[in-house]
């Protein structure tokens, strides 16, 4: 089995590890070679305002499948709402040619408010991914003609996306050092400026404020303490995984 995994902060990866904790790690982070894929292709995606990153979408693309290539689709979440994203995702992967077979939504620590969902993926949540692996497995031994395309809730086509609404600020802790133009998944920081973010290519994906050695990197905080009270209304109480097999 192929895993290909898009986790700026890391909660989706610790979800495709604990699902197929031994399946191939192809990167969406970093652009993705074209290929043809003739096994079993589990997608691990997490969820931005209710949809799927479009980068993560067209780099799947480069992955071509053999017709009728068994695929699994996984969001991941920070415990407010998938909305669409597990259907998108379902979606996309069909009209590549991929047959998905199964599909899941789990919980993760939420990326830009940290306090939401703290510490999820935690031991329960884990166990239930490995579990949902399991039976993923078992499916993929029956013979081919056997499998089954599974249905996901929410909109396929959820048309327009929202353009975020800032980027990262940068504090004056910066030392230049470009680990977040290194890391930046889609290229908005400028290596040779990396005090800079392009707005047009930001995502807010949050890798650069996780990742930078000084902490100079931070949303706005009128944004953070707005994001913070909307959440903790409809985000505290805790979500458990849907499953769909
Ligand atoms: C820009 C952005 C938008 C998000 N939108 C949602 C959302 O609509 N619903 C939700 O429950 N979590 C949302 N989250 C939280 C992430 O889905 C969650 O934290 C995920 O685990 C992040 O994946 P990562 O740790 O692999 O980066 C959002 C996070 C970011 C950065």
């Amino acid at each position: 089995m192929i895993k290909a995994v898009f986790s700026p902060t890391g909660g989706t990866r610790r979800i495709a590890d604990a699902v197929a904790p031994s399946a191939r790690f192809v990167d969406l982070c970093a652009p993705v070679s074209a290929c043809t894929v003739e096994e079993a292709l589990l997608v691990v995606l997490p969820v931005f305002a209710g949809r799927v990153p479009e980068v993560a979408l067209e780099r799947l693309q480069m992955l071509t499948p053999r017709p009728g290539t068994p695929a699994v689709a996984v969001v991941v979440y920070g415990n407010r709402a998938y909305e669409d994203a597990l259907a998108e995702l379902h979606a996309a992967l069909s009209q590549q040619g991929y047959l998905v077979l199964a599909a899941a939504a789990f919980v993760a620590e939420h990326s830009v408010i940290r306090s939401i969902a703290a510490g999820r993926p935690n031991a329960e949540d884990k166990a239930a991914a490995a579990a949902f692996g399991r039976a993923v497995m078992e499916r993929l031994a029956l013979p081919a003609e056997e499998w089954q395309p599974v249905a996901v809730p929410g909109n396929p086509a959820p048309g327009e996306r929202k353009k975020m609404p800032v980027t990262p600020q940068v504090g004056e802790a910066c030392g230049f050092c470009g680990c977040c133009a290194a890391v930046c998944p889609v290229g908005a920081i400028p290596a040779d400026a990396p005090d800079t973010t392009d707005a047009s290519r930001c995502i807010l994906c949050m890798r650069c404020v996780a990742e930078c050695p000084t902490g100079a990197r931070h949303l706005p905080p009128p944004m953070v303490a707005m994001m913070t009270a909307r959440l903790n209304a409809v985000a505290a109480e805790p979500k458990a995984p849907d499953l769909f097999l």
